[in-house]
């Protein structure tokens, strides 16, 4: 069992000793290690079960902290750092020689995000190093955005986890990068192509599906539950497929009054945002009561939805494409 516990200063000792502690981000906790240190980081990959051509966010106090650890800062970069940091996106920068190739899984590109947390920016500002951070989940679960999920998942495999009560946003950062001066989007997240499209001036691309693996969360199967998971516009026709079964339903906002096993409604006001804080949480726990199957009406496809929908998808993917 791991020790929960909302003292930064527990958390500093452990990680200056070089051991992993979960932290909580406004998106969802991390399993945090020394981000400079080849032996801290080789124990998030353990204790995750993450393959080592993963790599890792490193997240920083703040923007002038980050500047040591990258080799361009232009404009468009220095924009988005005003407007969404501390918060939940992601950019992708040339690395300097100060960041581990272990963090990179030797890219030369470091992903740098400045989490929007009080307890972890408390934290981060009473380090002198930034803390590589994935999802603190075994890889290819479904992210936490609870310490008790973490200790369900990781309690035997790390001594502490850091309080900092629910995740405000409930799905991960947005991330971002450029190809030749065109800005991607490589991962769907909780800032929109429309909001970084207002800041650049021009929206950004998507990534399209590569052979390469760019970004392993952008494998086909992941943030999965356990137990088979299916996604549907259409909630009574995909119940309807599945008679003699032990049905858990996740609705957007309408309940189905159905008899089904267990019925969660992930937002009664229809709110988006609402719904993507919630998801983890219901997810975790219907995949808790042993059901046959999970059906999820997919969210409307705008703004926040489609990192929704994004994640549905590859939480109800069984087999990787690479
Ligand atoms: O919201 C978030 O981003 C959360 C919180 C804890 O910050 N973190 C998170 O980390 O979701 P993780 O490791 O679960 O997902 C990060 C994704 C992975 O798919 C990884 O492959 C990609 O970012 N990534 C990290 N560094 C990269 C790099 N240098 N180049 C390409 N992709 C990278
Ligand atoms: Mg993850």
């Amino acid at each position: 069992m791991a020790q929960i516990v909302k003292d930064i200063f527990i958390a500093k000792d452990l990680l200056d000793l070089q051991e992993i502690v979960a932290i909580p981000t406004e998106t969802v906790y991390g399993l945090a290690a020394k981000g400079t240190s080849v032996e801290a980081l080789r124990k998030i990959f353990e204790a995750k079960g993450r393959p080592s051509n993963n790599p890792l966010i490193l997240h920083f106090k703040d923007w002038e902290s980050i500047i040591p650890f990258v080799t361009t800062t232009t404009d468009e970069i220095k924009k988005l750092a005003s407007q969404f940091w501390p918060g939940p996106l992601t950019l992708l920068l040339p690395k300097s020689e100060k960041v581990p190739k272990m963090v990179t899984a030797g890219s030369n590109r470091v992903a740098v995000r400045v989490p929007n947390h009080p307890v972890t920016l408390e934290l981060l500002r009473a380090l002198d190093y930034p803390l590589a951070a994935p999802s603190a989940n075994p890889s290819g679960y479904i992210s936490p955005t609870l310490p008790e999920h973490v200790e369900r998942q990781l309690g035997k495999k790390i001594k502490l986890i850091l309080d900092g009560g629910p995740c405000a946003s409930g799905i991960e950062s947005t991330i971002l990068g450029w190809e030749k001066n065109t800005p991607i989007i490589y991962r769907k997240g909780v800032i929109t192509s429309e909001q970084i499209g207002e800041v650049l001036g021009k929206l950004p691309q998507f990534k399209k599906k590569s052979k390469v693996l760019e970004a392993p969360g952008m494998m086909s199967s992941h943030y999965a539950p356990h137990t088979k998971t299916v996604i549907t516009d259409n909630l009574m026709a995909t119940i309807g497929d599945h008679p003699d079964k032990k049905i858990g339903l996740l609705t957007f906002n309408t309940s189905m009054v159905l008899n089904v096993e267990k019925e969660i409604v992930l937002s009664q006001q229809g709110s988006l945002e609402e719904m993507a804080k919630n998801l983890y949480a219901a997810m975790y726990e219907l995949d808790a009561l042993g059901l046959d199957i999970i059906i999820i009406e997919k969210a409307p496809d705008n703004g926040i939805g489609k990192a929704i929908n994004d994640r549905l998808v590859r939480s109800s993917v069984k087999t990787l494409d690479q």
